[in-house]
């Protein structure tokens, strides 16, 4: 067992937060903790990060200035119950379409369900697969999303590679994941926060800690900000940078197919 941030694709496979696991595990384990949360997830999502997952979310889809015109497609992966896609619609004046793709049926259940409610379902489709096989030809999609979804999938060095496959030349990749605090003493408070308050309130709301614990470990694990860019570069990806949101706490890092 190792608390250390992760500095490979390759280890982040066999890391399911702090336990080492088999390479074929590691999926598994992940689709077990979101069909366990689907029902909470937004709420649990609002509790465990003070509603700030709303400002980040809103910052993605700022950078990404979606246009106003018909046409324009992004494909939204590990996109759970909808919540960065229907943002980018609702910025394109309704005028985008996006494709939410997750591994997980019972999240895509609640975003289908969200979705209607909403009145998106012409502009919103659901596809339930993996991120590292997308059923994409080459060259579909204007723009790649994945957000807090990334440092779940097992072989990161294979998704990046199929994110860089399905988009168009000129497309862009933007990623918001948990990252590494900057800033002094807020790293000491976030880390108390996320270790002990994150998994009690996991409990208490949704009667199940254990889900909470991993998400907490997996966002430790995951490769700090620069690391990470060094990823998407490798995956072929051209200006790979990042911006910190609260002290680093949320990184979103942009990158251009060219
Ligand atoms: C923390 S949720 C993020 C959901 C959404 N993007 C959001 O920001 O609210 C992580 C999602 O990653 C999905 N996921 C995990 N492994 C995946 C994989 N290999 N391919 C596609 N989705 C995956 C999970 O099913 C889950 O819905």
């Amino acid at each position: 067992m190792s608390e250390q941030r992760v500095t490979s694709s390759r280890d982040m496979e066999t890391s399911y937060g702090y336990r080492q696991v088999g390479a074929d595990e590691k999926q598994g384990l992940v689709d077990d903790v979101f069909h366990r949360v689907a029902r909470r997830y937004d709420l649990m999502n609002d509790l465990m990060s003070a509603g700030f997952h709303r400002v980040w979310k809103d910052a993605m889809v700022t950078w990404l200035n979606p246009p106003r015109s018909p046409g324009w497609s992004v494909l939204d992966v590990a996109g759970g119950t909808g919540d960065i896609a229907f943002r980018i619609v609702e910025a394109s004046g309704r005028a985008a379409h996006a494709t939410v793709l997750d591994i997980n049926g019972s999240m895509l259940a609640v975003g289908r369900e969200r979705a209607t409610k909403r009145g998106l379902e012409a502009n919103v489709a659901f596809v339930e697969a993996n991120a590292e096989e997308l059923p994409f030809a080459d060259a579909s999609f204007d723009a790649y999303t994945v957000a807090f979804g990334i440092r779940n999938v097992p072989r990161i060095d294979v998704a990046l590679s199929e994110a860089f496959r399905v988009l168009k030349p000129g497309g862009r990749f933007l990623c918001l994941e948990f990252s590494q605090v900057e800033m002094p003493l807020l790293d000491r408070v976030y880390e108390a926060w996320s270790f002990n308050a994150i998994p009690r309130i996991g409990q208490a709301v949704a009667g199940d800690g254990e889900p909470y614990r991993y998400l907490v470990e997996s966002i430790a694990k995951f490769p700090d900000q620069a690391r990470f860019a060094a990823m998407i570069a490798d995956a072929g990806f051209d200006r790979a940078t990042w911006r910190n949101y609260s002290g680093g706490i949320a990184a979103l890092h942009s990158a251009w197919k060219l």
